[in-house]
């Protein structure tokens, strides 16, 4: 029997390019991360999941080892693990390489060109595993075909994607989160925490610049999707930690007019105008569990490092 069964829910790309298009249309400008996720783009996050100034990979990581006795118990066995926006290989090897109760890894992801290739990479490395990879938008709700047949289900969803959902749209999606499971089963959660605005301006302005290669290569799949001529050299990266609203925010600022043909519209772009690009939330301990609750969730087990930069929740339906 084949390990690797692939799902794909619908065409995801095809789907996206008239919000992409709508986005821009609108004022203020905005454009969806996960828009960021083509080939280049998931390399590129790769690349800033390595810098020093990205703290949140490697607290994750060292919380993830920490605790992977705990983790492995939760998992338990004849288990599906699920993870929405898999498949860092970096942290699902640390769980995988430990927890031997797992039947089945479902990894669902919008970029199936990433997925494509983690999930090869795992499938020659751990010869019992078998896979159903998900292509499909996890924002919405989805349905896993078979899931009820595991003893039990555990959703990893790490790297702190959930900083992306507006606090209403987290809410909701932990609702979905809670229909899909059952019963003691558990979501293992990681959520970046606030902290000194220094720290997290840093970690979105690189020295390297790997953050705005990211950024920027938006203007990269626009020109692609679109066949439109827009120049790199119009745009700037421009990131910063809003203290107020406890998030970062993410811009493109354009340098100079333009006009635009772009998917047969005309778009006209201002001087200092800003397109904005993505939120980044970051949690308090009280105020995400309170949320957690709020969706029927119980706070399970929060784990920090020792600066209390980034927390690992085990919430239990
Ligand atoms: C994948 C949403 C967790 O917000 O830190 C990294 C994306 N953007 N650097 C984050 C991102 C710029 C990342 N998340």
């Amino acid at each position: 029997m084949s390990r690797l069964k692939f799902y794909e829910y619908k065409k995801v790309e095809e789907n996206l390019k008239p919000e992409l298009l709508r986005g821009l249309k609108e004022s203020p400008k905005h454009i969806s991360p996960k828009f960021f996720y083509d080939k280049t783009g998931s390399l590129l996050f790769d690349e800033i999941t390595n810098l020093p100034e990205y703290y949140p990979t490697e607290k994750e990581i060292s919380i993830l080892k920490e605790h992977i006795g705990e983790i492995c118990e939760i998992i338990g066995e004849n288990s599906a693990l699920i993870e929405y926006g898999g498949a860092n290989l970096r942290k699902i090897s640390i769980i995988l390489d430990h927890c031997k109760g797992i039947s089945c890894y479902i990894p669902i992801d919008i970029s199936t060109i990433y997925m494509q290739s983690s999930v090869n990479q795992l499938l020659k490395q751990y010869e019992q595993l078998t896979i159903m990879a998900i292509s499909a938008d996890f924002t919405k709700s989805i349905k896993i075909p078979d899931i009820e047949k595991f003893s039990r289900r555990t959703v990893l969803f790490l790297g702190s994607s959930i900083g992306n959902f507006e606090p209403q749209e987290l809410l909701h999606f932990l609702m979905n989160a809670y229909e899909t499971i059952e019963e003691g089963d558990c979501l293992i959660i990681g959520a970046d925490l606030r902290k000194e605005p220094a720290i997290l301006n840093r970690a979105y302005n690189d020295s390297k610049g790997v953050t705005a290669a990211f950024n920027l290569n938006l203007i990269t799949r626009i020109n692609r999707e679109f066949d439109s001529e827009l120049s790199m050299k119009s745009f700037r990266h421009f990131a910063y930690y809003n203290d107020k609203e406890g998030r970062i925010e993410m811009y493109l600022k354009v340098l100079n007019d333009i006009v635009a043909n772009i998917g047969g519209e005309q778009i006209a772009f201002r001087r200092n105008e800003l397109i904005h690009t993505e939120n980044s939330y970051k949690f308090t301990i009280e105020g995400f569990s309170d949320l957690v609750k709020k969706a029927g969730f119980k706070v399970g087990k929060v784990w920090t490092d020792n600066e209390k930069f980034y927390s690992v929740f085990v919430i239990v339906k």
